[in-house]
């Protein structure tokens, strides 16, 4: 396995826990948002593992801001790391699965490009929304070629990329949801690890939230769930 990122130290910390899983991977470094770094990521996963079947699209930044102070850098910048770095991946990746009769695609994108977030955030919604849309064309695009294409859309999960929020906004986050319990990476790790197997073979073009049942819920019960108070009669 391939992992990917700009971020050397993150990538290692990544490796290492595939490590102690029992799993087998590798670093490149490289800049996404950039079509010669999703180039040459390909040309490297080619080069050390002979072929490319799965590719999980995981890479993004968050995108504040509300539209009157979206700054054209800003936008540039989250759409191409969130955005374009998932065509660009693909560009490349597409011709390799068909090269080796098929492939498994699995974008990450959001809640967030589903509806509305807790945050401001309009480039990051329009990046995810982008995805969104861009999993269902590929998905049509690629199926005769046995390219499946499909996205998960996480929920409130705990990473790097949300620990710096206060215990306050920690605990909203978890409770929000109808399950009330916090989000895991591996919890996207395992409905990415069904979409790459053979016993997903007869799903493309789905959009999967993984959010605790985030997206199930309607504004009442996010009251309630906020509230910590379950009585609907
Ligand atoms: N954490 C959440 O609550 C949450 C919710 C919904 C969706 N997501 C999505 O899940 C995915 C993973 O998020 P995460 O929480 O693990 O974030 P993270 O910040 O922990 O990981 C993202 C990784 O992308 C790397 N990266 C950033 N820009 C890059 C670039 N230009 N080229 C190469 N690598 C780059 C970073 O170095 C980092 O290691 C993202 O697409 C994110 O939008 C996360």
């Amino acid at each position: 396995m391939l992992i990917v990122d700009i971020d050397e130290a993150a990538a290692i910390t990544t490796v290492q826990a595939i490590t102690e899983a029992g799993g087998e991977a590798s670093i490149f470094i490289a800049d996404v948002a950039k079509e010669s770094g999703c180039k040459a990521l390909v040309e490297a996963a080619i080069d050390r593992y002979g072929k490319l079947d799965i590719l999980m699209n995981s890479v993004g930044i968050g995108g504040p801001g509300a539209t009157p102070d979206v700054t054209e850098d800003a936008w540039n910048r989250v759409l191409d790391v969130d955005l374009k770095s998932m065509v660009f991946i693909s560009k490349y990746a597409i011709p390799e699965m068909i090269r080796n009769g098929g492939g498994s695609i699995i974008n990450v994108a959001s809640v967030d490009g589903i509806r509305a977030a807790m945050t401001k955030n309009i480039p990051y919604a329009a990046a995810k929304g982008g995805m969104i849309a861009a999993t269902r064309a590929m998905a049509v695009h690629h199926g005769r070629e046995n390219i499946r294409v499909n996205c998960i859309a996480p929920g409130m999960i705990y990473t790097s990329m949300v620990e710096a929020v206060d215990d306050r906004r920690r605990q909203l986050r978890r409770n929000i949801a109808p399950l009330g319990t916090e989000g895991r990476a591996e919890d996207i790790a395992m409905a990415a690890i069904f979409l790459a197997s053979e016993e997903s073979r007869w799903i493309t073009g789905i959009l999967l939230p993984v959010d605790a049942g985030l997206m199930a819920a309607g504004p009442q019960s996010l009251i309630n769930n906020i509230l910590d108070d379950y009585d609907y009669v």
